[in-house]
Formats: structure tokens, sequence, C-alpha cells
């Protein structure tokens, strides 16, 4: 039991924490009648030094601001790399536990997330949530028994694998070339040209602005940002000037674009009537990749490593239903006292 429980606090520290707030929701939070929304936002390889509460040279507003308002999970540790972590993320489990724990899903690999293991969003359908996941997946496409909409989720759209371009939703490297982008299971070929952060809170906006705020609604929005190969609109880029090394400017422009699609969501929240219910958690899925742009000074290692500089996320949870927040713990279950 002291096992387990250990296991929770060490590694899926966020998914606990929105759980219990959920499960604190219906039992202690009379007053709301209804159960809360969770927005669960994952970043792409972003590092420890590439969040503003732990580099005041990173300008993320929106996130800063949520974070701040929020709760900064100063000691959350995720896996040292993707399909790993997201297996975690939604099924709660170790990856070693069921089988994940090795590498990411390699494009043709005949594999996934073993389908007798529940995911998240099938637990919150029993609950009567509406679930939705718009990103990345990469937890197993080989069969569609693996794919989203067969795992809990009434729709989904993004892709299956890593490492697509951004702008053309192709994977272009290990000599293959192919479309991976996808509304639900049909290829969704008309987006060719728009830039995948834009392209996923654009969607995720939509989706909001026609979802029932009185319908629980799951929305697991897994970013492509920040991830290589590093591309980025003019725009984003020319808000980074200042910075010398090229990678490190593409990969901040990168931020600042996800950093605009998460305010862009956040207002969707508020002006379609989610948010004052909403539990919002925020993590990214390894730590930076430092070849391609990304920071985990002062941690030690990178993307891929076993060190704190691979394994150790910025994260943070921000709900208007936390009864105590704007603050940093080290200590997630100091949260859940509340
Ligand atoms: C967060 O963790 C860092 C590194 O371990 C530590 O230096 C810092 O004091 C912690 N921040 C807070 C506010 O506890
Ligand atoms: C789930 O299925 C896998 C693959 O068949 C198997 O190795 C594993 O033991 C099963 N786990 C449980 C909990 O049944
Ligand atoms: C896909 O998975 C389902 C469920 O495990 C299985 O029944 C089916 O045979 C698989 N299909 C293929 C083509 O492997
Ligand atoms: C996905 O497909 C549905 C059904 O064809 C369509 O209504 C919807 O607009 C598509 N979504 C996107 C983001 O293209
Ligand atoms: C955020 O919304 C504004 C206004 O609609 C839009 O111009 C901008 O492209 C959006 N940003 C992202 C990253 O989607």
């Amino acid at each position: 039991m002291s096992q387990e429980r250990q296991h929770l606090l060490s590694l899926f520290t966020l998914l606990v924490i929105v759980l219990v707030l959920i499960r604190n929701a219906i039992g202690q939070r009379r007053s709301f009648s209804m159960r809360p929304h969770v927005v669960l936002i994952v970043a792409d390889d972003l590092g420890w030094n590439d969040v503003s509460w732990n580099n005041p040279d990173i300008k993320m507003p929106n996130l800063e601001r949520l974070a701040r308002g929020g709760v900064i999970l100063n000691q959350s540790y995720v896996q040292p790399v993707c399909s790993p972590s997201r297996t975690a993320f939604m099924t709660g489990y170790f990856p070693y536990h069921v089988g994940r724990q090795n590498s990411y899903i390699h494009r043709f690999q005949p594999s996934g997330v073993y389908l007798n293991y529940t995911f998240l969003p099938e637990k919150l359908k029993q609950l009567g949530y509406s679930t939705h996941v718009i990103g990345k997946w990469h937890l197993g496409y080989c069969n569609w028994s693996y794919t989203p909409t067969f795992r809990g989720f009434d729709s989904f759209f993004g892709f299956y694998l890593g490492a697509e371009e951004y702008y053309t939703h192709r994977s272009g490297y290990d000599g293959q070339n192919y479309l991976d982008l996808r509304n639900n299971t049909k290829p969704a070929t008309e987006y060719g040209g728009v830039y995948s952060t834009n392209l996923f809170s654009t969607v995720t906006t939509k989706l909001i602005s026609r979802l029932n705020p009185r319908i629980p609604t799951f929305l697991y929005l897994p970013f492509q940002a920040v991830h290589s190969p590093l591309e980025v609109p003019q725009k984003y880029l020319d808000m980074h000037k200042n910075i010398e090394d090229v990678n490190r400017r593409k990969y901040s422009g990168m931020i600042s674009a996800l950093d605009e699609a998460v305010g862009n969501i956040t207002t969707a929240l508020k002006k379609y009537g989610f948010y004052s219910n909403s539990v919002i958690g925020f993590t990214t899925d390894n730590g930076g990749q430092i070849q391609f742009g990304g920071n985990n000074w002062p941690l030690r290692g990178n993307k891929g490593t076993l060190w704190e500089g691979g394994t150790r996320g910025p994260a943070f949870v921000h709900s208007p239903l936390l009864n105590r927040k704007g603050f940093v713990t080290n200590n997630p279950f100091k949260l859940l006292q509340g």
C-alpha cells in the first residue's frame, strides 16, 4: 500500500491531483451540482529552464498568469521520453508496470498500450464526461483499437506519432513522407500550411464553443510544441530578436506561440462558461532537448536521461475551485489537504 502511494507521489502527481480534486468536488463541495471540467495541457520537450516561473527570461504571460494564480508543482516528475509519460497520464500506472517503459512508439511498430489497461477518459465517461483529445497521441496506432476514439475519447484531432513537420503535418524523417493528421479516424488533408500550434488552438476553441458547459468535459491537449523540428511563424520569431543562438531563438518563438494558444483556450473557456468550474493541469512530457533549443539548467541532463533534467518537469494546476492557490508546493499532498 505505502509503496503504491509512493509511486503516485513521485510520478502521477498531476493525474492524482486532478482525480482527487474531482472526488473532492463531488464529495465535499455540495454547492457544485456538477463535476468539474478537466483540461490537461501537455507541452512536448519543454525543459525546466523553459518556463517563466523558473527562468524570468522566458516570456509566457498567459501560462505565467495561470501558474501563479494556481499551484506550481515544483517536484513533479515525468518519464525521460514521450510515450512512457503519456502512458502514465492515460493509465495512471508506472509505464514499466504496463510494458511501455522503454522508448517512444516508433513508426510502423506493431504495438501500443495494451488494451487491457483502461484509459482515463474511459473512466471519466463512466462519470458522464464528454471527452476530447486535440494534439499528439503517440500511444499506438497499428490497429484501430489502440487509437483515441477507441480508448474513451469522443473525438480526436491530431497526429498519431511524433516529430512531424509543423506546417505540412507530414512525417519528414527516416526517408518516410506521409501525412500524419487525423480528424477522428479520417486523414485531415485540408490543413497543409497551417502551423500546428495555431491549428490545435483554433480547433480547441471552436470545439469549446460547441460544447455544453453543463456537461462535465475532459479536454486532453497534448500540443506538438515545442518539439523539433524547429519551425515557427515569423511573428513569434520576431519576439525574440535579442537571442543570439538561432535554435534557442526559434524555440523561444515556439514557446510564445504555445503561450498564445493557451491564452486563447483560456479565453474560450471563460467565454463559453467552462472556466469557473474547471481544473486546468499543465505539464511537459519530459525534459528539454538541448540539441534543439531546450534548456534544463540548473538541472543535470537532457530529455532521454534519468537525471532531473530529463525527468523533473515544469507543471502546475490552476483552478478557481482550489481553496488555496497562488503558491509553489514542493509537496503535492499539501494541496490535497488544503
Ligand atoms: C523549487 O525547486 C528548486 C530546485 O530544487 C529550489 O531551488 C527552489 O527553492 C524550489 N522553489 C520553491 C519556491 O520551493
Ligand atoms: C495485459 O496484457 C498484456 C499483454 O497481453 C499482459 O502481458 C499483461 O500481463 C496484462 N496485464 C494485466 C493486468 O492483465
Ligand atoms: C485489432 O484489435 C482487436 C482487439 O484486440 C482484435 O480483435 C483485432 O483482431 C485486431 N485487428 C487486427 C487487424 O489486428
Ligand atoms: C472533422 O470532420 C467533421 C465531419 O466531417 C467536420 O464537421 C469537422 O469540421 C472536421 N473538423 C476539423 C477540425 O476539420
Ligand atoms: C489567438 O487568437 C488570435 C485572435 O483570434 C489569433 O489571431 C491568433 O492567431 C491565435 N493564436 C494561436 C496560437 O492560435
